[in-house]
């Protein structure tokens, strides 16, 4: 509690409007000291005192953060969580809660951007066109592989892969998806999605595209086998999170010609980008914004303050991920 009587939250980076006046009204908000590397040693240092913390992808809230005396939760601003490790706030009794839901069409509409734009070589047309290459229009120039009709691999048919899907219908492309909790059959009917084993998947699909969370389970999902599983044209996006793709064991197999290409809005080791990657024309790299629409982040900024504005006053956040810790 603070002078000013309010519980005290640590907000480990700035957040976007209506967040702010929402947390300020329930809480006395205490940033995150500038430039202090995000570890947790830090955070558990600057944690000392506040109620709750709001927190973002790349800030480490583990068992050091977690066992801070007073703490009652931890909101982080993004729907993936694996940036906390949830078992230890509910031993410790620390609501965690998430934004889901509001950035499923701006996530879905990010990883079909990557794939066209992966597809049809956009970022490397810009840049000849900048780097004033271009002497007119030519019959062989910059040819790319088409979207249209093609075949679509979704791993991960949660609300994002859904939204996918849903885009892929106006491409008329063929949609096949690998999750091992299937739909009921009209959903996968409605939205025009047939389930396959995830090596049918990889040896059909024209583009892969990464939906899942980062688990233990999920880490490395796609590997040296899975990309020597996949069709030599083939295209690869992940807009999930890094670890779920063995980054070296990708640059490989885009070296050797494996695969044809890679869009990738995540990494394994964020910010670090291997720089295998980083000189290969064949791959579009974006940093980690696939949610990042005004509208979006302002939706998931509000929607994070709430959850800590409620568990502060005591009620259950609605996004809280561990409810054993309410009961
Ligand atoms: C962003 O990566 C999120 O999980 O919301």
């Amino acid at each position: 509690m603070s002078s000013k009587g309010k519980p005290r939250v640590l907000l480990m980076h700035p957040i976007l409007d209506p967040g702010p006046s929402i947390l300020a009204e329930a809480a006395e908000v205490v940033p995150f000291p500038a430039n202090l590397p995000l570890d947790e040693a830090n955070i558990a240092r600057a944690a000392e005192g506040c109620t709750g913390i709001v927190s973002q992808v790349m800030d480490p809230i583990r068992e050091t953060v977690l066992a801070t005396p007073g703490l009652k939760c931890v909101s982080n601003v993004a729907v993936g969580f694996d940036n906390i490790d949830v078992p230890a706030a509910t031993a410790h009794k620390v609501m965690v809660t998430n934004t889901p839901g509001v950035l499923d069409d701006a996530t879905a509409d990010f990883a079909f951007t990557l794939l066209v734009a992966t597809a049809r070589r956009v970022v490397e047309a810009d840049n000849f066109i900048r780097s004033g290459q271009f002497r007119g229009w030519a019959i062989d120039m910059m040819l790319g592989v088409d979207v249209f009709g093609a075949t679509l691999g979704i791993i991960g048919i949660g609300r994002i892969g859904r939204g996918v899907a849903h885009r892929a219908k106006g491409f008329n492309m063929r949609v096949i998806y690998y999750d091992p909790n299937p739909l009921p059959p009209e959903a996968q009917e409605s939205l025009g999605a047939t389930p396959v084993d995830l090596k049918r998947l990889l040896a059909e699909s024209d583009f892969v595209s990464v939906h899942v969370p980062l688990t233990p389970q999920t880490q490395h999902l796609l590997s040296k086998p899975q990309f020597e599983s996949m069709k030599r044209t083939a295209i690869l996006i992940n807009t999930s999170r890094g670890p779920v793709v063995d980054e070296a064991a990708l640059v490989e197999a885009l070296a050797a010609k494996k695969i044809a290409g890679a869009g990738l809005d995540v990494y394994e080791r964020e910010p670090a980008v291997h720089p295998g990657l980083i000189s290969m024309p064949n791959v579009v790299l974006t940093p980690h914004i696939a949610s990042a629409t005004t509208r979006t982040r302002s939706e998931m900024s509000a929607m994070a303050a709430r959850n800590m504005a409620t568990a502060l006053r005591g009620g259950r956040p609605p996004n809280l991920l561990n409810p054993e810790v309410k009961r």
